[in-house]
């Protein structure tokens, strides 16, 4: 058995923390021989309800599962982390404009950063999943000082999986036969599900996928919709399938990628493809065998691939500039 890691987790008690709780614990992140310690980090109102998850925890008897902190002090929370999973954030309320919800969640995210640089491992590695992911990574990334920015990540994973689902599905083949699809830009419906690069059975989509009318049209808005659906239909946000998304994400980045395929994620830019350098953007990313990450070079984007990329880049650019006070 390895020696056990640490997992910090914010907004633990919430939706997607419920559902993704048991997934770590049981050993669906780091796999059957990799103990875990959970730091779960709530706000003092979530905490009973905190309590019951733990109570549940408890009743899993979990073999992996090494030990438990539960805290709303980011101190205690984040200390030791291997991983950061930045789950929590304050939902956008009726009423709320996209700028006042950038400087709600800014806060949260500034004084996590810098907790994080204070108090985690040396190997620690961010991965902010609540809203506006991109931006509040970009926040946290600029907050905590002397952690490399290569180790901060906004999830687009759950997209690239509805985005697979919904190209199989019409294809009338498995998911698993759907290979470089990419996920540009920011977690948002600007969000660019890349059709025109991604493979079914190793043949350009295009090949397999006839009807571009459907890949310009209801493809893309079915996949940067589908929150939204999930909402009208269920009542309630995507949870399961989310946290489904950070356990993929978590593997996809401490596993070798596949030869010649990627995954997405919202990194660092480098100023690859264009994207301003420094922003947390989504791009196609590769791991090696190694544990490294890095941007896939040579993707070519056309004409049409090009403007939804710039679209998507340019809201990260204004929601960069709703923030700018709080990146130091
Ligand atoms: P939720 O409202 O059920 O749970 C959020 C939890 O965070 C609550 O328990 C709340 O008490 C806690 N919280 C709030 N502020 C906190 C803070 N400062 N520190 C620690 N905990 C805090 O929400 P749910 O459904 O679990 O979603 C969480 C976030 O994930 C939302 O922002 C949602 O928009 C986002 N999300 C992101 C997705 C993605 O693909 N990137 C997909 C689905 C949801």
């Amino acid at each position: 058995m390895n020696p056990p890691i640490t997992v910090s987790i914010t907004g633990a008690a919430g939706q997607i923390g419920y559902a993704l709780l048991f997934r770590i614990a049981s050993g669906a992140m780091f796999g059957p021989d990799q103990p875990v310690n959970l730091r779960l980090i709530e706000i003092e109102p979530g905490m009973k309800a905190l309590q019951g998850v733990i109570m549940e925890l408890d009743d899993c008897a979990f073999p992996l599962l090494n030990d438990i902190v539960a805290t709303s002090d980011l101190d205690e929370g984040f200390k030791g982390a291997n991983w950061a999973l930045l789950v929590g954030s304050v939902p956008r309320k009726a009423g709320m404009e996209r700028a006042d919800l950038l400087n709600i969640n800014g806060q949260i995210f500034t004084g996590q950063g810098k907790a994080i640089a204070a108090n985690a491992a040396d190997d620690v590695r961010v991965l902010v999943v609540g809203n506006p992911c991109n931006t509040n990574a970009l926040i946290a990334m600029n907050n905590a000082e002397g952690v490399p920015n290569d180790r901060f990540f906004a999830m687009t994973r759950l997209d690239e999986n509805r985005a697979k689902s919904q190209l199989a599905a019409k294809a009338g083949v498995h998911n698993r036969d759907v290979s470089n699809m990419c996920i540009w830009g920011n977690h948002s419906a600007t969000q660019y599900p890349d059709f025109t690069n991604a493979k079914i059975n190793g043949q350009p989509v295009s090949e397999v996928i006839t009807d571009s009318g459907w890949l310009q049209g209801e493809f893309i808005s079915t996949v940067q919709q589908r929150g939204a659906a999930i909402i009208a239909a269920r009542g309630a946000s995507s949870a399961a399938s989310a946290a489904n998304g950070v356990v993929d994400t978590v593997r996809s980045l401490t596993t070798p990628t596949a030869a010649g395929d990627w995954t997405s994620v919202a990194v660092c830019s480098d100023g690859s493809y264009g994207i301003d350098a420094g922003l947390i953007a989504s791009m196609p990313i590769r791991v090696d065998a190694e544990g490294r990450w890095d941007i896939v070079p040579g993707v070519e984007l056309d004409e049409f691939s090009r403007a939804k990329v710039d679209a998507s880049v340019q809201e990260l650019r204004d929601e960069r500039e709703a923030v700018v006070s709080l990146l130091g």
